[in-house]
């Protein structure tokens, strides 16, 4: 376990947990914590976590796992007095997720898996893990990650035709990631399980979205996840890439809202 995991917190109603995607941080969840409070401050508890090695959060000693991850998440829960919460990731956060729902079943309130996939990776996606991790610790720089996903594939193409801040903070953001957070997270992502089997046990509101011009998690992956999980809503963002929630803050925030809605209804 890390000491310390680093989160951005704000609001006081339902527990709503954010892990970010890869090589990403807390910050990209800037509109989420904003806005998903509510005006009164009252609509929900937003924490958006800095996992291992990104942002505040130090990589640590542990070998590469997404299982130590989620094991993270649920101390912060604990440390934060939260018995339950909504748990929502984006990629590789949808991948933590996933872990957390296999290791911690009962800590979720609710699921949102947003732009990712419930599939293991294949053996080509293996190996080009390897490459950039060892690529990125043998230049002691990550700009090979920053050259070959930004704009594109991280962003969609209407995106990169109509957001050139975004680009510009994404950029930022991805540069910002240290060489070995970026190597352990990439082996961690690559030894990870399939967990169709665990979205089917699952027993709390689940929310599926996914951008339409998502390149890297396309919408088929995220019909797969939806056919299995029980009580499901699937929403596809037209003209929104594989970073829905910074690329379509309004649209992102307006569903997660009604997954909030339909957990506090379940009880
Ligand atoms: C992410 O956005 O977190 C990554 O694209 C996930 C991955 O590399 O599988």
């Amino acid at each position: 376990m890390t000491d310390r995991i680093s989160v951005r917190e704000a609001g006081h109603g339902t527990p709503l947990v954010l892990l970010h995607a890869f090589p990403l941080s807390s910050r990209m969840w800037r509109e989420q914590l904003d806005e998903l409070p509510g005006a009164d401050g009252s609509e929900a508890r937003v924490l958006a976590v800095d996992l291992r090695g990104f942002g505040g959060t130090e990589l640590g000693d542990d070998e590469p796992s997404l299982d130590l991850l989620a094991d993270d998440v649920a101390l912060l829960l604990d440390r934060a007095g939260i018995e339950r919460a909504v748990v929502g990731g984006l990629s590789m956060g949808g991948y933590v997720a996933m872990a957390l729902a296999r290791r911690h079943p009962d800590r979720l309130s609710g699921l949102l898996l947003a732009d990712t996939k419930a599939t293991a990776d294949t053996e080509q996606a293996r190996a080009n893990r390897e490459r950039v991790a060892a690529a990125v610790l043998a230049r002691d720089s990550v700009r090979l990650l920053v050259d070959e996903q930004v704009p594109s594939p991280l962003l969609g193409a209407t995106s990169v035709r109509e957001r050139p801040r975004l680009e510009e903070r994404l950029r930022a953001m991805v540069e910002e990631a240290s060489p070995r957070a970026v190597a352990w997270a990439q082996r961690a992502m690559a030894s990870r399980p399939g967990s169709l089997d665990v979205l089917a046990g699952v027993q709390v509101p689940a929310l599926v979205l996914v951008g339409e011009e998502d390149a890297i998690t396309p919408p088929s992956d995220a019909e797969a996840m939806a056919a299995v999980l029980p009580d499901v809503v699937l929403t596809v963002l037209p003209a929104v890439g594989h970073l829905s929630a910074m690329e379509s803050p309004d649209a992102f925030n307006w569903a997660v809202r009604g997954l909030l809605a339909r957990v506090e209804a379940s009880g």
